[in-house]
Formats: C-alpha cells, sequence, structure tokens
C-alpha cells in the first residue's frame, strides 16, 4: 500500500448523505453527488458518504423496497465516481461510504442534542413545513398560496382564511416526529465525524446553521475536562456547507421551484433512457422570446437548462451564449438532450453491472460502516463522558 496520511489532522474532514428514497435527478446530481466526487477527487479531504436511511423512515415507505433502495443508492454514489476506501483515514481519492443504520452512535448522539434543541427552531425549519405542509401566518393570509381553494375566492375570503388555518392545524398535528426531529439527527451525522465542511444544495443550509448552533450549544455547556485524561475543550468541529455552481437545480416544468423527486414530471433522472432525456428537454417550458441567453429573472426556463448544459459541459454560459446565438430553442434543447444522455452512459452501464451484484455492494456498505463506526464510537464515548453519563 502507498503511504498516505492516515490521520485527520493532516486533510479535513467532509460528510454528506443521502436519503434512499428512489431514483437520483440531475438536481441531486448537480447541487450535492458531482461534489462529492469532484471532492473526492482532489484528494484534499477525509471523505464520509452515507446512504441516510433512518431519515428516509420519514416518509411513507413500502419495508420491501427499502433494502433495494439502499442498495441502488449505494450502485448510484460508486457509479458515479466514488471510490470506497480500503482503509482508516484519509485515503486519496477514496471515499469511507456506509449505512447510517449500521452505527448506533448517530441514534444517540441524536438523542443527546434533543435535549440541546428547542422546539421552536425546529417548527420554522422550512424542508419541515415543506413537507408537513404547513404554510406561515403570512402565507395564510395570501390567497394565492391556495392552490385547491383559489377557485373559491374572492367572496368567501375570510371563510376559507379561517379554514385554511384549521387546516393548518392538522397538518401540524399529524406530522410524525421524526419529520419535526430530521434536522438533529443530521446535526448528529455531520457533528459525530468532526466535518468541517458539508457538500450539500442550498436546501439544506438552514440545517447546516442548526448544527452549527447545537455545536457552539453542546461546546459552551459542556467544556471542562471532568477528570485527568477525559479530554477538555471543545467537543464538536462547526461545520460549513459546500455548494456547487449549480445549488438549486430548478423543475423542467415550473422553474420558480426546485427540480424534486416529489414533483417526478419536473426532474430529468440520471437513469433515464437517451429517449426519455429527449422527450423531457422537448417538453420543458420555455421562456418567452426565442433568444438563447442566461437572465434568470426574466428567462427562467432557459437559464436554467443554460446551467445545466454549462455544468455537465464543463463550458462556460457566455460560451454556449455565443454558440447559440441564432438558433433556435429546439436546436438548444435537441442539443442539450444529448449532451446529459452521453454525460450518463457510463453511469448507467455501470450501475447495472453493480446491481447484478448486489452482495458485492453490501459487503461494501458494511466494511464502510465497520470503519466510520470506529471514528462515531469514539466521539459518542467523548460525549458522553463529557455529559457525565459514564460509571
Ligand atoms: P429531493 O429534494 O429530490 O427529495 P433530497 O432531499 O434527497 O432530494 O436531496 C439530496 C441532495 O441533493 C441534497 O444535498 C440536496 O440539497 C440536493 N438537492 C436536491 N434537490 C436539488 C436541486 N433541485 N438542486 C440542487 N441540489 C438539490
Ligand atoms: N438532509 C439531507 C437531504 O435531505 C440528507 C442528509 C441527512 C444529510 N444527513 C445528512 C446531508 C448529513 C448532509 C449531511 O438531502
Amino acid at each position: 500500500m502507498s503511504a498516505h496520511p492516515t490521520s485527520n489532522t493532516q486533510h479535513p474532514t467532509l460528510v454528506s448523505g443521502i436519503q434512499p428514497t428512489g431514483r437520483l435527478h440531475i438536481g441531486n446530481y448537480l447541487g450535492a453527488l458531482k461534489n462529492f466526487v469532484d471532492l473526492q477527487n482532489s484528494g484534499k479531504y477525509e471523505c464520509y458518504f452515507f446512504i441516510a436511511d433512518l431519515h428516509s423512515l420519514t416518509e411513507e415507505f413500502d419495508p420491501k423496497e427499502k433494502p433495494k433502495q439502499i442498495l441502488e443508492l449505494t450502485a448510484d454514489y460508486i457509479a458515479l465516481g466514488l471510490n470506497p476506501s480500503a482503509s482508516l483515514g484519509a485515503s486519496p481519492k477514496k471515499s469511507t461510504i456506509f449505512l447510517q443504520s449500521l452505527i448506533p452512535a448517530h441514534s444517540e448522539l441524536a438523542w443527546i442534542l434533543n435535549t440541546l434543541t428547542p422546539m421552536g427552531e425546529l417548527s420554522r425549519m422550512t424542508q419541515f413545513r415543506d413537507k408537513a405542509g404547513i404554510l406561515n401566518e403570512e402565507e395564510i393570509s395570501k390567497p394565492e398560496k391556495w392552490d385547491k381553494e383559489r377557485e373559491l375566492l374572492p367572496k368567501t375570503h375570510q371563510v376559507v382564511q379561517s379554514q385554511m388555518k384549521a387546516v393548518q392545524k392538522i397538518h401540524t398535528y399529524w406530522a410524525n416526529v421524526g419529520l419535526f426531529d430530521y434536522p438533529v439527527l443530521m446535526a448528529a451525522d455531520i457533528l459525530l465525524y468532526g466535518a468541517q465542511f458539508v457538500p450539500v444544495g442550498n436546501d439544506q443550509d438552514q440545517h447546516l446553521e442548526l448544527t452549527r448552533t447545537l455545536a457552539r450549544k453542546f461546546n459552551a455547556k459542556f467544556p471542562a475536562r471532568r477528570s485527568p485524561g477525559e479530554g477538555g475543550g471543545k467537543t464538536f468541529m462547526e461545520p460549513k456547507p459546500l455548494h456547487t455552481e449549480t445549488p438549486r437545480v430548478m423543475s423542467l416544468k415550473n422553474p420558480g421551484n426546485k427540480m424534486s423527486k416529489s414533483d417526478p414530471a419536473s426532474c430529468l433522472f440520471l437513469d433515464d433512457s437517451p429517449t426519455e432525456i429527449q422527450a423531457k428537454i422537448k417538453t420543458a417550458v420555455t421562456d418567452s422570446g426565442s433568444e438563447i441567453k442566461y437572465d434568470p429573472k426574466n428567462k427562467a426556463a432557459v437559464s436554467n437548462l443554460l446551467k445545466i448544459y454549462s455544468s455537465l459541459a464543463d463550458k462556460p454560459i457566455e460560451k454556449l451564449e455565443k454558440e447559440f446565438s441564432g438558433k433556435t430553442y429546439s436546436e438548444f434543447k435537441t442539443e442539450l438532450a444529448e449532451v446529459i444522455a452521453n454525460h450518463f452512459a457510463d453511469y448507467r452501464t455501470k450501475k447495472k453491472t453493480l446491481l447484478a451484484k448486489p452482495h458485492t455492494i453490501a459487503a461494501i456498505l458494511k466494511s464502510g460502516s465497520q470503519k466510520a463506526g470506529t471514528k462515531a464510537e469514539k466521539k459518542i464515548s467523548e460525549v458522553k463522558k463529557k455529559i457525565g453519563i459514564t460509571i
């Protein structure tokens, strides 16, 4: 084996995860996964990438499908370029790939951090509010936010508004506690590994902010060395998000919304066939006018497509604008579809080959989880000592 640093003192640590909830789309790729691979390949970080299966239980799921979703996402990671690491510590151009639920320290630390987290902080989290279907007071008073009730307006404005408030209460009542507590488990995922950086799309920034707040709170509340040899000082690092040039890829159908698998028609999935890609790009909305120009305010749809093109082809947007000057939307779309299909051709083949060997993928996850588990165990022991739950 080559001599490489095995200590995280030489390489900053980065951690990120994705929920195994279905197929990956180009937003997941350009916002997160492409960065995972680039950061790994830079050789500058100790990389931990995991499958956030515990987080995925917060949404409706079929237990029969879950193992398949876990293995598929692991195959996605590898097919897109993550190299499972063969040794503990910072391996150049390799990553530790693991399964969250195989490491009990994630749930243990989440519980401990729960005791430091005000419910008020969690109830303002946008992802929770979106997923639970909760609008804030200001949104409730804006009729344009009421999709279904719109046709009843304006006559019954008052009535609808009070009904909307009642509906909100019902949504809040039934939202599961896991969905509410999701950001605390995410904080535990990150803090356990001493991550300085977390590559994610910008929809996760609020969660990262909470993670930093919890790290600070814990460090301030439990600073002291209780007895010699127990370690004093700061227990947790405060992590920063790392974004790509495309931290928010927009929907193909409605460029005002982010591309999300909750609206499959708006997504380009990474394993879509070239024919599917052509069809989706062809029917993607465009803006008025015919110029292929980057102008997110006035031409949101074509600007989104230009960003996708630019990131995948690694060409500056200005260059693309020149290349497509005088050309039609249709010509631009045909080329873009080709660029996308070609970019993921290798991935599609690799993923199929990997999925034909599910035992190999499971073995990779288990061995990665053993390695990550060793690091996580150390941190959770330190935490338990700091808060005094050791005998
Ligand atoms: P989804 O929103 O489709 O359910 P996830 O929540 O599983 O996707 O996101 C996995 C990762 O992909 C996260 O880091 C998230 O920030 C990123 N991501 C998701 N959607 C987008 C998007 N439209 N643009 C950029 N990044 C995204
Ligand atoms: N919350 C992330 C998402 O919705 C997934 C996730 C869970 C995560 N734990 C994490 C991302 C820790 C980064 C670090 O996509």
